[in-house]
């Protein structure tokens, strides 16, 4: 269908999370993340993130790039532990680096998207039971109110919290992330826990915001990419993505009582009750999906297709077919009826500088333009999608996968800092000045 393709004003942006792009873990008053003090051997290599792709020293140069790019926004999270490295403490040096990395980027012309909370618990909040006790909830609401304080003068977009599938599921089940545990036995606790202090964020934030907020969560999202279009097969990747396997797990467990106040359960065992569905649903004027890849071919779907061989991979081995960007913003605006905000999308490469001193990163170009002629067409469909911000903005961090896998529009050199513009940046550029009219 032709239709008009992006809105006026369609917030085209690069995303990042602090503990993967900030460094600076021990300075300006900051105590550790349980990122910060994961064992080497959880982490390819025995990396680390101390220093990351060193932004809390490049912020400004960041900044500039981001300008250069022609961003119009940015997402970004703020780290718990710089904010408030004790119980009951604020930092004001913690404060004062995020207020003025907003500050600059409204001087640039760019609107700021935060997230409160992308993984990097602070070692103190770990330590007093983390998302398997219940102090979690006031705690996490009287962060959020910290934040807000400091940054809602300049702020509107907000999300509560990244992919509570991820930080739950690989932190406390799979016991692949920080903080590396397996309590398999008490997740339906440290489900109710994490969606009661997404609760009390999101009602936070509207509470104490300065200018009126637009409140949202970031979510993982999976999604069965329909084999044809006709409305039987349409109706059975529908149903798979929200009840079937990992349709289950990764969507509807979280999804139906944070979007629509509906119990919700998986694998048997994992539950959310009615009452705490309930309390876990409140108004949110967005749903963030980051999305990646289908699930009806990768690996992770599980009871889905095999992969034929040779398929499009990135350095990830995820599957490329940006069909399953269009089609995850159909089904969740189909199911949950909010404004879509791509909160993340993108590709990890084996990037490299060239003999030229470039970096001709020709598959994420290609990337690009596949799966954003695919929201195109979400759009196009009058689907209300309010923005894209492309994972990432630069090189870093990529959690228990270390430093491999280079998910940037920017190159960074994790050993001198230096960053290059790759060929995709340029490329997004010339995307951001059409508004979309040269994929
Ligand atoms: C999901 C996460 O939010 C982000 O932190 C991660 O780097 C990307 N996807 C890529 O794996």
């Amino acid at each position: 269908m032709e239709g008009n393709g992006f809105p006026q004003g369609f917030l085209w942006g690069a995303a990042t999370a602090s503990a993967q792009v900030e460094g600076g873990w021990n300075e300006g008053g900051r105590t550790p993340s349980i990122w910060d003090v994961a064992s080497p051997k959880k982490i390819k290599h025995g990396e680390n993130c101390h220093t990351a792709s060193d932004h809390f020293h490049h912020w400004k140069e960041d900044v500039a790039l981001m300008k250069e790019i022609g961003l119009k926004s940015y997402r970004f999270s703020v780290s718990w532990s710089r904010v408030m490295p004790e119980e009951g403490k604020i930092n004001p040096e913690g404060i004062a680096f995020y207020k003025n990395l907003v500050h600059e980027l409204v001087e640039a012309g760019i609107e700021p998207l935060v997230t409160i909370y992308h993984w990097d618990m602070p070692v103190w909040v770990h330590k007093m039971g983390g998302w398997r006790s219940k102090k979690i909830v006031p705690l996490f609401e009287e962060y959020t109110k910290v934040v807000v304080d400091a940054l809602s003068d300049q702020v509107t977009w907000w999300m509560t919290m990244n992919e509570p599938q991820c930080f739950i599921l690989n932190g406390y089940m799979a016991g692949q992330h920080a903080p590396f545990e397996h309590a398999v036995l008490e997740m339906s606790k440290i489900l109710e826990n994490t969606m009661l202090a997404h609760a009390a964020a999101a009602n936070a934030i509207r509470a104490n915001a300065k200018k009126p907020p637009k409140v949202g969560i970031a979510m993982a999202t999976g999604c069965f990419v329909p084999e044809n279009e006709t409305p039987e097969a349409i109706q059975k990747s529908y149903h798979d993505t929200f009840e079937k396997g990992m349709g289950a797990v990764s969507n509807a467990l979280w999804m139906e009582p944070m979007l629509a106040g509906r119990p919700s359960k998986a694998f048997g065992v994992y539950k959310v009750n009615e009452a705490t569905a309930k309390a876990a649903h409140v108004p949110l004027d967005f749903v963030g999906i980051n999305v990646y890849q289908p699930m009806n071919t990768s690996e992770w779907g599980g009871d889905g297709k095999p992969q034929k061989p040779g398929a499009p991979k990135t350095a990830m081995g995820w599957t490329v077919d940006g069909r399953v960007l269009y089609w995850t913003a159909r089904f969740l605006y189909e199911r949950y009826h909010l404004p879509i905000m791509v909160t993340e999308n993108g590709m990890a490469e084996n990037d490299f500088i060239c003999l030229d001193g470039k970096v001709h990163d020709g598959m994420r170009i290609d990337f690009l333009h596949r799966y954003l002629r695919e929201l195109k067409r979400a759009c196009d469909e009058g689907i209300p999608v309010l923005g894209y911000q492309h994972w990432s903005l630069m090189d870093n961090f990529e959690w228990a996968e270390g430093y491999d896998p280079r998910f940037g529009l920017i190159y960074v050199d994790f050993e001198t800092g230096k960053r290059t513009l790759k060929d995709s940046a340029y490329e997004y550029a010339e995307v951001i000045r059409s508004n979309g009219s040269t994929l």
